[in-house]
């Protein structure tokens, strides 16, 4: 049986335009190739989950737009619950300006639109969704009183929460209390734990930081090298994969879907992640938000492709 999961996040519009390089402060350059992605950190942490094999559930509001209603059909297209999503007659869907540079890499603007109207109340409207679910995926996308509020209705039904904290804003140390994993990337401990995070020693004092401040299982995304993870059991790195990067729009997201279906589904924390890894590095590998986003058999397919005996290593 599938595992349940409830996704509390943004969903987006992504405009998309290659650049050779980011313009300076009064300078316009012209970019090219602009496409229209569905995005946002929630609606595609809900879409890997949903393509790696779970039963998914989005809460989450678009505007009353062009953009709304086709943003929402994409996750319902995806076999995803949207009953708990709402559309916002005053708002614009949210919307996200992002440049593509030639290296895969890239800069987002991101406007949040009719996800800043996501309230602690709609989310108790939801409360059945978080009950009934084995891990609730939360991120940043939306305000963080309506965040600590999933958190707090999911620590109550003993649903257990994986807290992708991206775009890092609000006060975050309520949160702590009720995070069972937390998944930031280096930039993003670096920020949270007032620390420099450019190393391993130092990503694994961030993520003492976050164990420290009551986290279950602290891991910090480290990109292409993969991930490290402290918990119960000590410290390890769970070694990432090789691919041709093309965009990384969306790597991070991947990830947090994959780890928290793999968790979900009872898998050991470095299974869970190299899955989770493989899945990222998937995502980076195409272009786009959604698009790029792998099904269960191709991040298997990556893994039985680059098998190896030391994918997990003791630090
Ligand atoms: O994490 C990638 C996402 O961040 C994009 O899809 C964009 O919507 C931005 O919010």
């Amino acid at each position: 049986m599938a595992v349940r999961i409830a996704v509390l996040g943004d969903s987006n519009q992504d405009f998309v335009m290659r650049a050779e390089r980011m313009p300076r402060p009064g300078e316009t350059l012209v970019g090219s190739d602009l496409q229209l992605v569905p995005g946002g950190k929630g609606a595609n942490q809900a879409v890997t989950a949903a393509r790696v094999g779970a039963e998914v559930t989005f809460i989450g509001s678009v505007g009353d737009d062009l953009m709304g209603p086709r943003l929402l059909a994409n996750l319902e297209r995806e076999g995803i619950d949207t009953s708990f999503a709402t559309t916002d007659p005053q708002a614009h869907s949210g919307s996200a300006f992002i440049a593509l540079l030639p290296s895969g890499e890239n800069s987002i603007l991101h406007c949040m639109g009719a996800n800043l109207e996501v309230s602690p109340e709609q989310v108790e409207g939801a409360r059945e969704a978080i009950e009934r679910a084995d891990i609730l995926l939360v991120q940043l996308g939306v305000p963080p009183e309506t965040v600590l509020r999933g958190m707090e209705l999911a620590e109550e039904a003993g649903t257990s929460v994986l807290f992708d904290p991206a775009p890092v804003r609000g006060d975050l140390d309520p949160m702590w209390p009720h995070t069972t994993v937390a998944c930031p990337n280096e930039s993003e401990a670096e920020v949270i734990t007032g620390r420099p995070v450019t190393d391993l020693r130092e990503a694994c004092a961030a993520a003492r930081w976050f164990r420290e401040h009551s986290v279950e299982v602290a891991i910090v995304k480290l990109g292409a090298r993969g991930a490290m993870v402290l918990d119960d059991d000590g410290a390890r790195i769970v070694r990432g994969y090789v691919v041709d990067v093309v965009d990384t729009t969306g790597a991070g997201d991947a990830f947090a879907g994959a780890l928290g279906t793999r968790l979900a589904e009872g898998a050991p924390v470095e299974e869970a992640l190299a899955f989770a890894n493989a899945a990222g590095a998937m995502a980076a590998a195409r272009f786009g938000a959604q698009p790029s986003l792998p099904t269960r058999d191709e991040v298997e397919a990556l893994m039985a492709e680059q098998k190896s005996e030391d994918r997990v290593q003791g630090l």
